[in-house]
């Protein structure tokens, strides 16, 4: 098992590419299974969730095939209905095969995903809207069973006590586009991802009418036919670059960042003084040496607001600016494992319910720290990146499922960053 060590204090400057983005990808991958035809998914970052997703298809029955570094082609001529515990556990996204196996194979037995680290993470919304379209389901042996022979198009409600559900609304889309009749789904996720999903499902064939908002209508259609799809970039990663030249005060100009798919986080930045242009649509110049950064709090929410995947990384800015600021989790109220971590590091944060209390501008030296998921293990490197001294990030792999070659793209502008065996981290307690 591999560990990022970096030494801090090093200045970052120029320019960096955002790749594909994880989340919309994952779905799509999945909404390949909706078609006997080929379909060419391209701009697909290199990921081990994506590799697991490939896995996956692959067991169902699909033909897939990585043609270039970020090109994959994937037909579906036959596909079994069954995904197995020992695929589904590695990765919680693979709950979004419910929606295509329900419109094309009308069944589906997919392992319950389990637990997870950011907290709990139930499908209580998928099924409701599953069981809304006349889909008869059990739960048995730790999986899902479902029978879809009888399913027609419903008026289905998918808000939560925590909002709209992503991969639910994904869930929901992608069994409707082959079910009879119409499906109104109200309080749907309106994320970016889902707007891309259903881009790439209208280009197949698919009719869907509201994309973009929180009210989809789709009207079943008998058969999709295949395409070609280039995956948008990844707003989560361009936020992290964002914040990364905001907490470094580095001059940075992050290539791919879509500005209308970061306005929260841009607004949020933008009232703690960072200083930053868009000069194209997928383009932003930050000019975090002219800037001086002061507290804010935040609260997060689904699209549009602030992003639970950007709350970590906020976390860490806000432990370096000088003040007060208070961050609030509405999505996962537990989300904050990397805060011990950042504690060891020196900062003062105190956990108080769903809110991180920060005391910002305490100085921040570098430590051996433990990632426990994927946007604390960008959070915990960002604070190598700014402490002083030497800090060696372990359980790497969670970086790995979500940030394409993360420690070679923050080389290139200048961190002092490198990826060992874990054999070469010196024994601390000796
Ligand atoms: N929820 C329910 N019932 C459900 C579904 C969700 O109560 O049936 C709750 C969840 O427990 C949570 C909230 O609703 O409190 C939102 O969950 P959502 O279903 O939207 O999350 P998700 O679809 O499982 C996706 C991303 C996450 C991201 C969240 C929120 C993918 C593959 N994952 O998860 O990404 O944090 O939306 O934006 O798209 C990450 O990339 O690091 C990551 C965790």
């Amino acid at each position: 098992m591999d560990v990022v060590k970096i030494t801090g204090g090093h200045p970052l400057t120029g320019e960096i590419a955002v790749s594909g983005a994880k989340n919309a990808c994952l779905p799509i991958f999945a909404a390949t299974l909706l078609t006997d035809e080929p379909c060419v998914i391209e701009n697909v970052p290199n990921l081990s969730d994506v590799r697991f997703m490939a896995d996956i298809l692959q067991h169902m029955g699909a033909t897939v095939e990585k043609v270039e570094r970020n090109t994959w082609n994937i037909c579906a001529k036959e596909v079994k209905s069954k995904a197995p515990y020992d695929l589904v556990r590695k990765m919680r996204a693979s709950i979004c095969l419910l929606g295509p196996l329900v419109g094309r194979v009308k069944r589906a037995e997919v392992s319950l995903p389990g637990g997870c680290v950011i907290g709990p993470r139930p499908i209580d919304l998928h099924l409701k809207g599953l069981a809304k379209l006349g889909c008869v389901i059990e739960t048995k042996g730790g999986y899902v069973q479902i029978d879809a022979s009888a399913a027609k198009g419903a008026n289905i409600f998918l808000g939560g006590r925590h909002g709209s559900t992503v991969t639910g609304t994904a869930n929901m889309l992608m069994a409707a586009v082959l079910t009879p009749g119409i499906t109104r789904i109200d309080s749907a996720a309106c994320e970016p991802e889902i707007v891309d999903l259903c881009n790439m499902l209208v280009q197949m064939g698919a009719k869907i009418d509201g994309i973009g908002s929180h009210a989809l209508t789709v009207e079943g259609v008998d058969k999709l036919h295949g395409t070609h799809y280039h995956v948008l970039p990844d707003r989560i990663e361009a936020g992290t670059y964002v914040l990364t030249a905001a907490l470094m005060h580095s001059d940075l100009i992050i290539q791919g960042a879509q500005a209308e798919h970061l306005s929260a986080t841009l607004d949020k930045l933008d009232e703690a003084g960072l200083k930053f242009e868009i000069t194209h649509s997928d383009r932003i110049r930050v000019r975090g040496s002219e800037s001086e950064i002061k507290p804010v709090d935040i609260i997060t929410l689904p699209h549009p607001g602030y992003p639970t995947d950007l709350q970590a990384q906020m976390c860490i800015l806000m432990a370096a600016t000088q003040g007060l600021s208070i961050i609030t989790e509405r999505v996962y109220p537990n989300r904050f494992m990397h805060v011990p971590e950042l504690q060891r590091m020196g900062a003062d944060i105190a956990i108080e319910g769903p809110n991180a209390i920060i005391k910002g501008g305490r100085p921040l030296s570098g430590a051996p720290v433990m990632a426990s998921d994927l946007r604390a293990s960008a959070a915990l490197i960002m604070a190598g990146l700014y402490a002083t001294g030497e800090t060696w990030v372990q359980r790497i792999y969670h970086l790995d499922r979500g940030y394409e070659r993360f420690d070679d793209k923050l080389r290139t502008i200048g961190a002092q960053i490198e990826r060992l065996p874990a054999e070469q981290m010196p024994n601390f307690d000796s």
